[in-house]
């Protein structure tokens, strides 16, 4: 079975109480949910790639210098569907295996996990937060490496090679996604 939101949730409690940690679970599950509007999936599956997002990170906290190591068998072991346990795997290609995203879900969460960062931290510069916030004031923020400087641009730019989608087409998706669960 498909992973579900209440199993992702149950999951990722069990390993990670950083409340950093959690807001970015909950930014990358938005925008994994607007990913599936985006290439229009019908809801249960908006759920589901909402909760695969949402579990992304499932070993960072516990090993944050093994990222990834701690949880292919974990996951497997717990039930998780070996298809959403590979997605989850193929976020960290290129910077910690070489799981290649291949699937419209592994495409948009590589791309996701950095780009809700910048997208986030954009939005805290605003009194209005998300609630306004353009595609173009992101790309600003996007060109000048010194902000958000951890939130990986060369990591983005391989995403959105995979999904064959413009930064601003993304930007959309991902503001549209936090926007909806904010
Ligand atoms: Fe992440």
């Amino acid at each position: 079975m498909p992973l579900s939101l209440a199993q992702a949730e149950r999951l990722l409690a069990t390993t990670t109480h950083d409340p950093h940690l959690l807001l970015h679970a909950r930014n990358v599950r938005g925008c994994m949910e607007a990913f599936a509007r985006h290439f229009g999936q019908p809801p249960e599956e908006v759920e589901h790639w909402g909760a695969v997002g949402y579990l992304h990170d499932y070993d960072y906290e516990l090993f944050p210098e093994e990222h990834l190591k701690h949880t292919e068998a974990e996951l497997l072991a717990e039930g998780v569907d070996a298809a959403d346990v590979r997605a989850i795997m193929s976020h960290g290609w290129s910077i910690c295996n070489d799981i290649k995203p291949e699937t419209d879900l592994e495409k948009s969460l590589f791309t996701a996990d950095e780009l809700s960062g910048i997208v986030w931290a954009t939005s805290l510069m605003r009194p209005t937060g998300l609630s306004d916030l353009e595609p173009r004031s992101v790309l600003k923020k996007f060109k000048d490496r010194k902000f958000a400087a951890k939130c990986s641009r060369e990591v983005i730019l391989r995403g959105l090679e995979l999904l064959g989608m413009d930064l601003a087409d993304v930007v959309a998706v991902c503001i549209d996604g936090m926007r909806a669960i904010a």
